[in-house]
């Protein structure tokens, strides 16, 4: 439980990424022509990638770096996760570098479809583990409704409008960004990073289930 915690998700750590992205956007628009349409867009850009970290920084509700590490704690039986020996890079590596591409990378039309992927990627993901959790903690005995609903809050915070809510903001953002550049986006590019996005995942949970399997089958032969 403890490596499953650890890698799979630190919203504190994607929200900082998008924080620097805003800034980007912020900083090209103050180097444009005062006043001028390529300047307006950006801000515009700017403003609805800046909605996306709104959320996770719980500047309109709880703190999701908070929920999560409530809910890994809970699920852990101690805040023990966070230890740095449950780290797995080979996991965290796709997002890890697509975070630094937000942060750092050329091509900004690319970091902001690389953001989008992640946003579609994520309500799929919420919208399908939702009940998947609940059922799971639900089977755990003794334990009260109202202490369950406020472990799984995190999860609960990003089902419904909250991950598609981001998508429709980061859609915005790229058009404003393309109107800014000149240029009509291109959605089969975006198809593929979306692909590109689903494929790392994947490739990500294989190999969190493997490591985690060989770390059991150490603790049953302990
Ligand atoms: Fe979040
Ligand atoms: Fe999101």
């Amino acid at each position: 439980m403890c490596q499953f915690f650890k890698n799979w998700r630190n919203p504190a750590v994607g929200a900082g990424s998008f924080c620097a992205l805003t800034c980007r956007l912020f900083e090209e628009a103050c180097e444009c022509e005062r006043d001028s349409v390529a300047q307006r867009e950006l801000f515009f850009s700017a403003a609805c990638i800046a909605e996306v970290s709104n959320e996770d920084m719980g500047l309109l509700g709880p703190n999701h770096g908070e929920l999560y590490e409530e809910l890994a704690t809970a699920f852990c039986g101690s805040d023990k996760w966070k230890l740095q020996r449950y780290g797995l890079p080979m996991v965290t590596e796709y997002l890890t570098e697509a975070r630094e591409y937000l942060e750092r990378g050329k091509d900004m039309i690319y970091a902001l479809m690389i953001s989008l992927a992640e946003e579609l990627y994520n309500h799929g993901e919420f919208t399908y583990i939702a009940p998947l959790f609940k059922k799971w903690y639900g089977r755990i005995p003794g334990l009260d409704v109202h202490t369950r609903n406020r472990y799984l809050r995190f999860i609960f915070e990003h089902v419904g409008g909250t991950e598609s809510g981001h998508f429709a903001y980061m859609t915005q953002g790229l058009i404003h960004y393309c109107r800014a550049c000149g240029v009509t986006p291109d959605w089969e590019a975006l198809g593929q990073r979306n692909q590109e996005y689903i494929r790392e995942t994947a490739i990500s949970f294989d190999r969190l289930c493997a490591t985690m399997k060989v770390s059991n089958e150490q603790a049953e032969v302990v």
